[in-house]
């Protein structure tokens, strides 16, 4: 089947749905989406978005540059970091506009929490400086953009999964998608591809990301000749559900929640004694698996204790409502009376599609647009967050980056035509699917998958060392092997679940293969990179962004510099 639009947006969450309202009526713009639309993983984003709007203490849109530069561990692009901090407030209002509910002050502002690295002058204190709509701040803002894009007449096709990017003369002019229901492929043709599919955190055992974060964005712009950027900085968010990865809020620690180890410790205040449980998410990980391996796990075991006790029944069931509700669902623990067993959790990719601050998709180290493809969101790299994300600036960039993209696309197909197609644009997709359908191989593909999943827990995780990244290389190496063996019984078109398991572990396993290489390559720690064997960080070799990319015959390494424009790097001290 054949489509035609102007411009086509892969994937429905924040950074897809802000770019296509900023498309105009006058556009014909397709939203596809793997799953549902409001569905999108952006919903599932609790605690805050972060914005210097000053509403409950002074702050500054400086300060908040400042804080992200610092907390990226000097890797983010500082020109990038001062357009998301500067345009944070506007993004802001213009959500109030649109019908966003969020919390409100005594004084009818909107309510502002602490998170953590949010600072006040450059770093004296926490600041209050994420808005939130209690911890339901992604799903309340998603169903809003949503409904505007209804208003819009904006077409959606959901359950549909991006296969491949269509190219001619170097140009990006359309793609093949897979729809979920019937089995079919279709074509799209179009002027400007955006990419906004989100992260890739199941490659992990335990996370807090949904079962359609495996990757594909990356993987179709990488296969297309895209460089993808920064990518062996992978963030584990301190409070994960212990075994279940299920995310618990930073915003419980904004409020006022503290991490306690087994001798009822706030074993922060040792490590950052100035912003203690609020320090970055690298820092508090790291620290918590230090008190693990002193042995200070809650009773013998390999977990801490998140404490909201004191907080009070009131706070927990107007602020903290959806985290109280998991709490008490999946860990069995009331936080109204006692502590959340919690562990790491593997819940954010800093690294992505490489782009400019256009959105525009970038091939090289000299900044070479891939002409007609954008990409935006977790799935791109631009690089406002370096080597560690601060919280709440994820669902910021989503919609600064998402509306920045939009006006670069629509620019764009008003200065050109459309490409032509090149004959059967679906062809190699379709074989590929037929091969994956017609192999009587033994292996199954959740058994393949559980096992890179530990892989990358064991050896690519919060703490990493040369032996265990050139295992996990190898071991990579095998299970693609055994990727080439998985039978695909079910021979059905419709909602064929073994078929969409392969091909989303086809997706995930190159993604595991690139962080471990980029892992290899950066003998040095900085922000959610940590090598054992390299502990401290190296400005003077490694202060660069990797870039990898698909030679023809495998995967090529290089670098380019980090813009600095204000802030040269410091020891980073909380
Ligand atoms: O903890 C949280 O609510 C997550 C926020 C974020 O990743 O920005």
């Amino acid at each position: 089947m054949n489509h035609q639009y102007d411009v086509v947006i892969v994937g429905a969450g924040l950074a897809g749905l802000r770019a296509a309202i900023e498309l105009g009526e006058d556009t014909r713009v397709a939203v596809l989406s793997k799953v549902f639309a409001t569905r999108s993983h952006s919903g599932a984003a609790q605690g805050g978005i972060g914005a210097a709007l000053g509403n409950e203490e002074e702050d500054r849109w400086e300060w908040h540059m400042f804080d992200t530069v610092k907390g990226s561990d000097y890797l983010g692009d500082q020109d990038a970091i001062e357009i998301l901090a500067r345009d944070a407030p506007r993004a802001i209002y213009e959500l109030e506009h649109l019908g966003v509910p969020f919390n409100r002050n005594s004084q009818g502002k909107i309510a502002q929490r602490a998170f953590g690295g949010h600072t006040r002058n450059y770093g004296e204190a926490p600041v209050k400086r994420a808005c939130y709509a209690a911890d339901r701040t992604g799903r309340v803002i998603l169903d809003t953009l949503w409904e505007k894009c209804q208003q819009r007449g904006i077409a959606f096709y959901d359950e549909f999964q991006i296969l491949s990017l269509i190219t001619s003369d170097g140009q990006c002019c359309g793609l093949v998608a897979y729809e979920l229901a019937t089995g079919a492929l279709h074509t799209f043709h179009c002027k400007a591809v955006l990419l906004a599919t989100g992260g890739a955190g199941r490659i992990y055992k335990t996370t807090s990301n949904a079962y359609a974060s495996t990757g594909d964005g990356l993987v179709v712009a990488y296969r297309g000749g895209a460089a993808l950027e920064d990518m062996e900085f992978v963030q584990f968010h301190p409070t994960g559900i212990y075994k279940l990865g299920i995310l618990i809020s930073e915003a419980a620690r904004g409020e006022g929640g503290i991490l306690r180890n087994k001798d009822g410790q706030r074993f922060m205040e040792h490590y950052a004694p100035v912003i203690k449980d609020l320090a970055p998410r690298d820092m508090v990980c790291r620290c918590m698996l230090e008190e693990l391996k002193a042995g200070r796990g809650i009773d013998g075991r390999d977990y801490l204790h998140l404490d909201l006790t004191h907080l009070g029944k009131d706070v927990l069931n107007s602020k903290l409502a959806e985290i109280t509700s998991l709490a008490r669902t999946y860990a069995g623990v009331d936080p109204v009376e006692e502590p959340i067993p919690v562990l790491p959790t593997c819940h954010y990719m800093m690294g992505g599609i490489s782009t400019n601050t256009d959105g525009q998709v970038l091939t090289d180290d000299k900044n070479i647009p891939f002409a007609g493809l954008y990409a935006a969101g977790e799935c791109a790299c631009v690089s406002v967050h370096g080597s560690n994300r601060l919280g709440c600036n994820a669902l910021l960039e989503l919609l600064v980056y998402g509306r920045r993209s939009g006006i670069a696309m629509r620019r764009f197909i008003h200065s050109v035509g459309f490409a032509g197609l090149p004959e059967k644009p679906e062809a190699d997709t379709a074989d590929r699917i037929a091969r994956l359908m017609e192999n009587s191989g033994i292996e199954r593909a959740d058994h393949v998958r559980a096992d890179m999943q530990k892989l990358m827990m064991d050896k690519v995780s919060v703490f990493r060392r040369k032996e265990g990244l050139l295992e996990a290389k190898e071991n990579i190496a095998e299970l693609k092997e055994r990727y080439k063996n998985i039978g695909i019984k079910y021979q059905g078109r419709s909602y064929n679940s073994e078929l969409q398991d392969a091909i989303d572990l086809g997706n995930m396993l190159q993604v595991a293969e690139l962080i471990i290489l980029c892992a290899l390559h950066r003998e040095e720690s900085r922000g959610a990179h940590y090598r054992e064997d390299f502990p401290g960080r190296d400005d003077g070799k490694w202060l660069v962004h990797s870039l990898i990319r698909d030679s023809g015959d495998g995967p090529h390494l290089f670098t380019k510099p980090v813009t600095i424009t204000q802030h040269q790097p410091k020891e980073r001290k909380y």
